[in-house]
């Protein structure tokens, strides 16, 4: 007899991008655990690879790996083309920027807006469009709670882009429930991945901070992978054009 598990992915192709690194990494191999066949997507091969290479089940079902810059037209059409059928994307591709607004430019705003914003409408939109998003499928966003309030210095830009991303959201959760496809989105606090170590803030700076969380630490990618599980699952088949938080309680400090 099959185990009883509401949050099972038996069954369905997922398609997660990002998944070279951090939270898109772990929710790639965490869904291969619970059943899922995976397409995964980043830049760098050695990365990807290795993420491939940690995924459950290789020998009964048929992951797939393929290299795409998603600011790139060309290589975002080419991945559309290889890409199966889905029944839920998680896409997690993204960059961080810690800049006061005085030192902004449009330059930086463009250089964020492109990989965190353009990149993941563009790709949400198309799936759609071209019916890639089988029907009853789910689409989960990496948005930020940066894109919904302020809860750490120098994230304007950064927090814009998250805070456009979180709003078409609930358009496309609305256009898309035709097909009955759900679309939502996770916002989480400071999560341990190399994203928070590459910036400008030092390593003594984010050891100060994560004493501002109630919980007493950073997320762990696991937190955030488990949550996108729930909205991949149906589990959560009546949740559509929600944010879901997930902070260690640093909102409610
Ligand atoms: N860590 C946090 O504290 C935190 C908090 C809130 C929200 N988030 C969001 O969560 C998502 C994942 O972040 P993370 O912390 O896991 O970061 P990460 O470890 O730096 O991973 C980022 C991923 O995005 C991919 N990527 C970046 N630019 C790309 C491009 N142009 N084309 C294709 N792929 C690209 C990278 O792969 P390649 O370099 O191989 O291309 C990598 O796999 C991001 O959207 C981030 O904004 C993170």
């Amino acid at each position: 007899m099959e185990k009883y598990n509401p949050y099972s992915l038996e069954g369905k192709t997922i398609f997660v991008t990002g998944a070279s690194s951090g939270i898109g990494k772990c929710t790639a191999i965490e869904a291969s655990k619970l059943g899922a066949t995976l397409v995964i997507t980043a830049r760098d091969e050695l990365r990807l690879q290795e993420t491939f290479n940690s995924l459950e089940g290789k020998d009964s079902r048929e992951h797939k790996l393929i290299i795409a810059d998603l600011t790139n037209e060309a290589q975002m059409s080419a991945l559309l083309e290889n890409l199966p059928q889905i029944d839920g994307v998680v896409l997690c591709a993204g960059k961080g920027l810690t800049l006061p607004i005085q030192f902004a430019s449009r330059d930086k705003f463009d250089d964020i807006f492109n990989v965190n914003f353009f990149a993941p409408v563009e790709l949400l939109r198309l799936l759609f469009k071209k019916k890639k998003l089988n029907k009853e499928s789910s689409a989960v966003l990496l948005a930020s709670l940066g894109g919904t309030q302020i809860f750490s210095g120098g994230n304007g830009i950064y927090g814009a882009s998250k805070a456009a991303l979180n709003t078409v959201m609930k358009f496309a959760a609305k256009e898309f429930a035709s097909r009955k496809v759900r679309v939502n989105s996770i916002c989480p606090g400071m999560v341990d991945t190399p994203l928070i170590h590459r910036g400008t803030v030092s390593e003594e700076q984010l050891e100060e901070d994560k004493k501002r969380y109630p919980l007493g630490r950073y997320g762990r990618p696991e937190d955030i992978a488990y949550a996108a599980i729930y909205l991949l699952s149906d589990a959560s088949s009546w949740v559509t054009g929600q944010s879901m938080i997930l902070d260690g309680g640093i909102s409610i400090r």
